[in-house]
């Protein structure tokens, strides 16, 4: 199904409709679509930003929170904010109800320098400016503080990438035609055209005051975990 990506100033209100009209679908879409690689992956992200116990951790675009309940469990405090209210509704259901709060993040209900880390999962894509989200998440990082950020990626290498396409463009959106919502699960491979490239996102981010930002990959450069540390000035 061809999809048309939404103009730039209908972008926030078309997308944020879109994760409310799945919201029932999404965890078990996220678990068949990566099957069930996807909490690896979180759980890789919150190993590079080295979580600990008893710090204050941001779940940036929580969902349906499956960042925030791995943050929980380790014993981090946890805020977790999302536009999409139905995502939210989801988030409490499984008990993260103290921590949610609707909000956008290009523009954090949050004092600044007052977050130890950063976590934000599938989402940056969605956002309609990455350079506003990235100053937002200098802002509240405390110097020191750390940020993780678990996107999907194209591959590089030829083959891996046909193979990619064929799977992500063709057969991930005919499985969310049958199962979920034809339309989100045809946003969700074109809207990496959103994604700038890794050479581009690296000033991005150190351009906002992020230092030693590196970037993971897995799956055969299927999936990326850009991190950083907000600079001590
Ligand atoms: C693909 S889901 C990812 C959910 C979750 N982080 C995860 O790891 O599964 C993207 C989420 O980003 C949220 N989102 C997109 N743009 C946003 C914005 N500007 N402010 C807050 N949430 C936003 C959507 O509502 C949606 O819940």
């Amino acid at each position: 199904m061809a999809v048309n990506l939404p103009a730039a100033a209908d972008k926030a209100v078309v997308v944020e409709a879109m994760f409310d009209r799945i919201a029932p679908h999404y965890d078990r879409m996220n678990r068949l679509l990566t099957l069930g690689m996807d909490q690896r992956w979180r759980r890789r992200t919150l190993e590079l930003v080295d979580l600990r116990a008893g710090q204050l951790v941001l779940d940036l675009a929580c969902g349906t929170g499956d960042f925030a309940e791995l943050c929980r469990a380790r014993g981090a405090r946890v805020v977790a904010l999302d536009y999409a209210a139905r995502m939210l509704d989801h988030a409490k259901a499984r008990g993260l109800g103290g921590t949610l709060a609707r909000a956008d993040a290009l523009r954090l209900p949050l004092r600044g320098a007052s977050i130890d880390v950063i976590v934000c999962g599938f989402a940056l894509r969605n956002f309609t400016s990455l350079p506003e989200a990235f100053a937002e998440m200098a802002r509240v990082l405390k110097p020191g503080g750390r940020v993780g950020l678990l996107e999907v990626a194209r591959p590089s290498q030829p083959l891996v990438r046909l193979g990619h396409s064929i799977y992500f463009d063709r057969v991930v959106p005919l499985v969310g035609r049958f199962l979920a919502d034809p339309r989100a699960y045809s946003y969700l491979p074109a809207s990496t055209a959103y994604l700038p490239p890794w050479d581009e996102l690296r000033p991005m981010l150190e351009s906002v005051g992020l230092a030693d930002v590196a970037r993971e990959q897995a799956m055969l450069g299927a999936v990326q975990i850009l991190t950083g540390r907000r600079e001590n000035r």
